[in-house]
């Protein structure tokens, strides 16, 4: 198996809205997946469909080589979703714990250690209420990690953690990823970009376009990821227009 995920021509439409039109993506084991789109391009709805919590209306999902949805597997998968699933009145240990067991892997060691990478080892008995908005974050990727998944998906999970934070989060995906771990990560950040092996563009459900970020601002005869996004948006405006 060289694809953690393989997703074919996913048609997905909310009364009148086509949140994903035809996208097709694979994502190779080991690697680290950036989704790049504005707010509305359907990052959220591409990884709840990868997650199998919401079905296509046609194409096809596959996670490690079984076709979603399937419940089994979530055990090998870890979800950190955009609005945080977190248990306010419970403490952060706690509601780290409920994660490990509802996986069936609740292992104080894995606990502590994943709350230690968080760096909310001096919080671990705070209720989760208390907590800064970053916390909550930082709370909620531990969540997410403390099974030992073999697929991750993470949705816009830097956003409000500090920069230093940011790094060291990025770091521990690296190793994650040479551990055999497989990430999507969904940003609307382009300097977050640089750190992921393959970035798709996305938007209005269309991928813009696909490579490193190297390639594609190669493509788009540019050095800056944000114009090479433009403008590819801009080619795919031309040929919307005239079809
Ligand atoms: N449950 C839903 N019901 C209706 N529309 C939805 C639902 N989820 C997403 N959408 C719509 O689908 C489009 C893509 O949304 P989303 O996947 O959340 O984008 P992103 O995560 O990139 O901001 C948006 O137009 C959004 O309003
Ligand atoms: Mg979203």
């Amino acid at each position: 198996m060289t694809n953690a995920v393989e997703v074919q021509a996913v048609h997905k439409r909310f009364k009148g809205i086509n949140a994903l039109r035809g996208l097709t993506l694979s994502v190779e084991r080991g690697t680290t997946y950036g989704l790049l789109g504005p707010n509305g391009a359907g990052k959220t709805t591409l990884i709840r469909t990868i997650a199998g919590l919401l079905s296509p209306d046609s194409g096809e999902v596959k996670v490690l080589d079984t076709r979603m949805p399937n419940k089994p597997i979530l055990g090998r998968v870890g979800y950190m979703t955009q609005s945080l699933a977190l248990y306010e009145e419970l403490s952060v240990r706690q509601n780290v714990q409920f994660f490990a067991e509802i996986a069936g892997k609740d292992d104080a060691k894995a606990i502590d250690e994943v709350i230690a990478l968080v760096d909310l080892s001096k919080r671990a008995n705070s209720r989760v209420r208390e907590l800064s908005g970053g916390m909550k974050q930082r709370c909620s990727l531990a969540c997410a990690l403390v099974h030992r998944p073999d697929l991750v998906l993470l949705d816009e999970p830097t956003v409000g953690v500090d920069p230093q934070l940011r790094v060291q989060f990025w770091e521990h995906f690296r190793r994650l990823n040479q551990a055999g771990v497989t990430l999507i990560v969904s940003s609307h950040v382009m300097d977050e970009a640089e750190r992921c092996d393959k970035l798709g563009f996305l938007r209005d459900g269309v991928m813009l376009a696909e490579g490193s970020a190297d390639e594609l601002r190669q493509r788009a005869g540019t050095d800056n990821l944000e114009t090479a996004f433009l403008r590819f948006a801009e080619n795919t405006n031309g040929k919307e227009q005239s079809s």
